[in-house]
């Protein structure tokens, strides 16, 4: 019996080749950012309140006058195929059953229409990546206006690749190519190389669809890695916003000042995200950044956060410091990568139920409740008075 987001990475690491689960796993360089956005939440700490009656507690929430059953939205990764056959397919509906967004990545492996037929009802979001054609991202968003995705994500800290040891030292390139060192690490995962034989290895099938050709993975594989719009800029929220008329979030968000310029362009909502510690190799963690960027840009914009999150607990404690809700980045992807859309759901599930009992255990009923008040930073402690701080 699995019971939390660590026993289904153990299970993902088992059960994928080292190739596969080093990209899922690593961070950028020695993993400082990486390790950081685990111990931003470790040093947060709750502070119950009891006697409160939470016989009535709920994780439920809404953004944008959308319902979500509790404050996680199932983050953008890319590749996915590469940890289960048609992976996009099976978290659209994992995320949709479990009541919660979803957003697809640009570097998706299924198409978006197919993500939405996998999903009739689901809330899904668009991540975009842009390349130097505009065209491909323009007919991206044209796509995804027309399978009726309610919002997108403009991912702002990729202009390149991070520098990311572990996928130099295992060769890891699109499309893999067959070595003596891949095919041992096949043979000794042999379900997943199963898999890959009778389904075919992961192809960037959403962005060949938008380049408008048939799937070519070096191509489309170079489009995302070197051919990325360097020139992209705040200017360029007009261009998306005349392509795109939802929700418009700006993902990669790292300082005070950009998240102000955020709110100046007029975009609905940030993501405080330093992408899962896999681009700079040196960051503060988000959940660091929350409370200041909270101050800065309250009431103008959504502040979402990502990086870190493998408990409820964590959502709890981001919520409390002022996001409105965490990107899931790595946990499903370990559910998925372990077990299919099985594992998925019973990640989001597991998420939620922690969730719901920290709240409980904390006094607080309700999400809307949730407040600075409920934690406080470690470090702060060094100082006595502090305790009775207010301020995390
Ligand atoms: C892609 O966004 C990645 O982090 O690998």
């Amino acid at each position: 019996m699995l019971s939390c987001v660590e026993d289904y990475r153990v299970a993902a690491r088992r059960r994928l080749p080292r190739i596969a689960f080093d990209y899922l796993e690593g961070g950028a360089e020695d993993g400082d950012a990486l390790r950081r956005n685990r111990d931003a939440y470790s040093r947060l700490l709750f502070r119950p309140r009891v006697l409160n009656d939470v016989s009535r507690c709920s994780t439920a929430t809404s953004v944008w006058g959308r319902e979500m059953a509790a404050p996680m939205i199932v983050g953008p990764t890319g590749l996915n195929g590469l940890f289960w056959p048609q992976a996009d397919e099976l978290i659209a509906r994992a995320a949709a059953e479990a009541g919660l967004p979803f957003v697809l990545s640009t570097a998706s492996t299924s198409l978006l229409e197919d993500a939405r037929a996998a999903a009739p009802d689901g809330d899904l979001w668009l991540q975009l990546y842009v390349q130097q054609d505009r065209r491909i991202a323009e007919d991206m968003m044209r796509r995804a206006r027309t399978a009726g995705y309610s919002t997108l994500v403009l991912t702002v800290d990729t202009p390149v690749h991070g520098n990311r040891d572990h996928d130099i030292r295992n060769g890891f390139k699109l499309p893999l190519r067959m070595s003596r060192r891949l095919l041992a690490d096949c043979l000794r995962h042999p379900h997943w190389t199963y898999q890959v034989l009778r389904f075919g290895a992961p192809e960037l099938k959403n962005i060949a669809k938008s380049v408008g050709e048939k799937a070519d993975l070096n191509r489309h594989a170079a489009l995302l890695s070197r051919q990325m719009d360097l020139t992209l800029a705040w200017r360029d929220i007009a261009w998306l916003r005349e392509h795109w008329h939802g929700q418009l979030i700006v993902k990669g968000i790292q300082s005070v000042d950009d998240a102000m310029l955020a709110a100046q362009s007029g975009v609905d909502g940030v993501v405080l995200s330093n992408h899962g510690g896999r681009q700079l190799a040196s960051t503060l963690a988000s959940l660091e950044l929350l409370p200041a960027v909270c101050a800065a840009v309250a009431g103008k914009l959504k502040v979402f956060i990502d990086g870190g999150v493998r408990r409820g607990s964590d959502v709890v404690k981001a919520v409390a410091l002022g996001a409105t809700g965490t990107l899931l980045g790595r946990a499903p992807l370990y559910g998925v990568a372990a077990s299919g859309q099985s594992g998925a759901s019973d990640v989001l599930r597991i998420l939620q139920a922690e969730m719901r009992t920290t709240m409980q255990l904390l006094g607080c009923a309700e999400v809307g409740k949730l407040e600075a008040a409920h934690v406080v930073s470690a470090q702060h402690l060094l100082a006595p008075s502090a305790v009775n701080s207010r301020v995390a």
